[in-house]
């Protein structure tokens, strides 16, 4: 189905995490995903992909926990606008300035299920790529489970104008706000919390240098590199130190609003490839099989 209206935001900018052991998190994010510090403060750390000043914030928490996500909005967008916006929408929504290092200028909406947005139309820029570790390219998406996945989803669509791009059973629901298959994951179970964040690399050999780098830090891919069947990602998992799930990835579907089918590819087994309900046992394009269960991690 396509949008009536374009979406507000274009892209994920960064995703706010609780960690139990901030230095540790910190050094792994450093040190072997390749991060940059942007900023920190007592308790916070901002790290940086590297073009943006920070895409990913650690904030010391007793129990591991999904804080909030940053989007960008459309760089004309008026801020006085969108709050009356959100606020038409029946949300509350609350403006802070000079909150955070690197976004003088943001709003801050608690959306169903809890889930804690902050949109913000100017970033500073970031420290530049560090080129060491794993050294992705760019934070692509999130993949959230929540108990109000659908009226967490009518708050992507019908408020951000996010496109549906497919489904997995009903379960998980792709979306987008730009040409990525998919910016967001909505996963609807009775539980609250990130099932995975996705780096974006630079090529299909980055994945398997990723892995070597993982494994020298002791840290065993779960998952893959395989290549899913909803977006056609080649795609490879691993635990964070606080078992966060993260998802390294190339090759993404491309998806064109205006005509509502994807970029074709050579590797698709339908032309068109439009949007649709994946079985839950399409999880990888080539039928491969893992021990680790994507489905129930
Ligand atoms: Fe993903």
């Amino acid at each position: 189905m396509t949008r009536t209206f374009d979406p507000r935001v274009f892209q994920l900018g960064y995703v706010a995490l609780g960690v139990g052991d901030l230095p540790r998190s910190q050094t792994h994010y450093c040190e072997v995903i390749g991060l940059a510090e942007a900023a920190r403060d007592s308790s916070t750390v901002y790290l940086s992909v590297g073009a943006e000043h920070h895409n990913l914030v650690l904030r010391n928490a007793d129990d591991k926990a999904l804080l909030h996500l940053g989007y960008q909005l459309k760089p004309e967008t008026e801020i006085g606008d969108f709050i009356r916006d959100v606020e038409a929408f029946g949300l509350s929504a609350e403006r802070k300035t000079d909150s955070q290092p690197g976004i003088a200028d943001l709003v801050e909406v608690v959306a169903p299920g809890g889930n804690v947005f902050q949109f913000y139309a100017d970033a500073s820029i970031g420290p530049g790529f560090r080129r060491t570790g794993v050294a992705p390219m760019r934070l692509g998406h999130v993949a959230v489970i929540t108990p109000e996945a659908g009226k967490l989803r009518a708050f992507y669509e019908d408020f951000l104008g996010f496109h549906y791009t497919d489904d997995i059973g009903g379960i998980a629901t792709f979306m987008t706000c730009n040409r990525d298959h998919h910016v967001v994951n909505l996963v609807g179970l009775p539980q609250s919390r990130v099932h995975h964040i996705a780096f974006e690399l630079s090529d299909n050999a980055d994945h398997s240098k990723a892995c070597d780098t993982l494994a020298a830090a002791g840290l065993p891919t779960l998952w893959g590199p395989a290549r899913h069947c909803a977006g056609h990602n080649l795609a490879g998992y691993h635990y964070d130190p606080d078992r966060v799930m993260v998802e390294l990835y190339t090759q993404m579907d491309v998806y064109v609003p205006a005509t509502g089918i994807y970029e074709p590819r050579p590797w698709h087994r339908q032309n068109p490839l439009r949007p649709q309900s994946w079985r839950p046992e399409q999880m990888t394009n080539w039928e491969t099989s893992f021990g680790f269960d994507l489905v129930t991690a």
